[in-house]
């Protein structure tokens, strides 16, 4: 099968990449693998130095997701599976209302629209997120609860996530939409998600940095490790139509963590003095736009549809410690 993924140059991207070439996909006759032939990276930018896969598989070609006629040129005729990651994250997508609806939403239509053109029903997986959810909120967000997302971000995804079902519904596409939680712990810099924090918290101090925490320790945060996130991706890809019915949105499964159980987890695994680097200082603007996020979920479909959560956060910090190689 050939692949695309935008956003490949990304984190996300770049793992889920790495998995398939090595896997392949179980998308034949009884859930049999299929070899990855060939995967495009479309993504505005290169990735890092260092990071960029290395196979004779991967081409990567850049540009940008809400030019139409560049998506449709990576897209080709014969691409059978897409991953659609391309995004500017939440901080930006608020801070820059234009640039949110141009590559979120003109994003997303772009790419359906070329796979509609391209006719041959390609198997399309969508990265949602849990911001479609916002208050007023349940105390546990469960699989019938309505999103009413409260920031830019949350609505271009929740869009998305129509958008990809109406084109499943007229036959235009295979689609399917995961909604993310905060994935951490996420290696390299900050970004401008407002989740960043999730990952800061931990990363900074296990490199030896000092870390303001800008959401205050009860902060609640539903949570998965890369590891598990890659592997939910390609499980959504990978289940058969049949089993996502007419609901082309899933709530993926996490655990909830709060700050101070981050930290705790920190302590534990990182040491006293790892812990002793994260300080809080909480910025309105950020913990505005957190603190309207579902951080309690209950998710049995997803539970049945065979997706799975961490066990707690001592395991997502120990993940970081070891793929990241870090010396304690
Ligand atoms: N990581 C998380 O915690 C999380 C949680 C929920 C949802 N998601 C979603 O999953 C997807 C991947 O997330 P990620 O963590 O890998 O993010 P990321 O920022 O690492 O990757 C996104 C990629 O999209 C690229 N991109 C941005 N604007 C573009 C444009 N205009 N044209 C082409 N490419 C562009 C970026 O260069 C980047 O490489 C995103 O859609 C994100 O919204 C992520």
């Amino acid at each position: 099968m050939k692949i695309l993924i935008t956003g490949g140059g990304g984190f996300l991207g770049q793992r889920v990449a790495r998995e398939l070439l090595a896997h392949g996909v179980k998308t034949g006759a009884g859930g049999a693998s299929v070899p990855v032939s060939a995967i495009t990276l479309f993504d505005i930018a290169e990735p890092p130095a260092g990071v960029a896969l290395k196979d004779p598989r991967v081409t990567f070609v850049t540009g940008e997701v809400s030019d139409k006629a560049a998506v449709a040129a990576a897209l080709g005729r014969d691409t059978g599976g897409v991953f659609h990651f391309a995004a500017v994250v939440s901080g930006q997508a608020e801070a820059d209302f234009d640039i949110g609806m141009r590559v979120n939403l003109d994003g997303i239509r772009n790419v359906l629209e070329a796979c509609r053109a391209a006719g041959n029903q390609p198997r399309l997986l969508f990265s949602s997120s849990i911001a479609v959810f916002g208050v007023p909120l349940p105390d546990v967000v469960n699989d019938g609860t309505t999103p009413t997302p409260q920031a830019s971000y949350g609505v271009q995804k929740l869009i998305g996530e129509w958008l990809v079902a109406d084109f499943t519904r007229k036959g235009y596409i295979d689609g399917r939409a995961v909604r993310i939680p905060t994935v951490s712990v996420r290696p390299g810099k900050a970004n401008a998600a407002a989740s960043s924090f999730a990952s800061a918290v931990i990363r900074e101090p296990l490199n030896g940095i000092d870390y303001a925490c800008p959401v205050s320790e009860k902060t609640l945060m539903w949570m998965c490790s890369p590891r598990r996130v890659v592997g939910n991706l390609i499980r959504a890809f990978e289940l058969p139509s049949e089993t996502w019915g007419p609901i082309r949105s899933v709530n993926l499964p996490g655990i909830t963590v709060s700050v101070t159980e981050m930290v705790a987890s920190l302590k534990k695994l990182g040491g006293e003095k790892a812990a002793a680097r994260v300080s809080i200082q909480v910025d309105p603007r950020i913990d505005a736009i957190v603190q309207t996020w579902a951080a309690r979920l209950e998710t049995p479909r997803a539970d049945k549809m065979g997706f799975v959560a961490d066990a707690n956060m001592d395991e997502i910090v120990a993940q970081y410690i070891a793929d990241e190689g870090i010396k304690l």
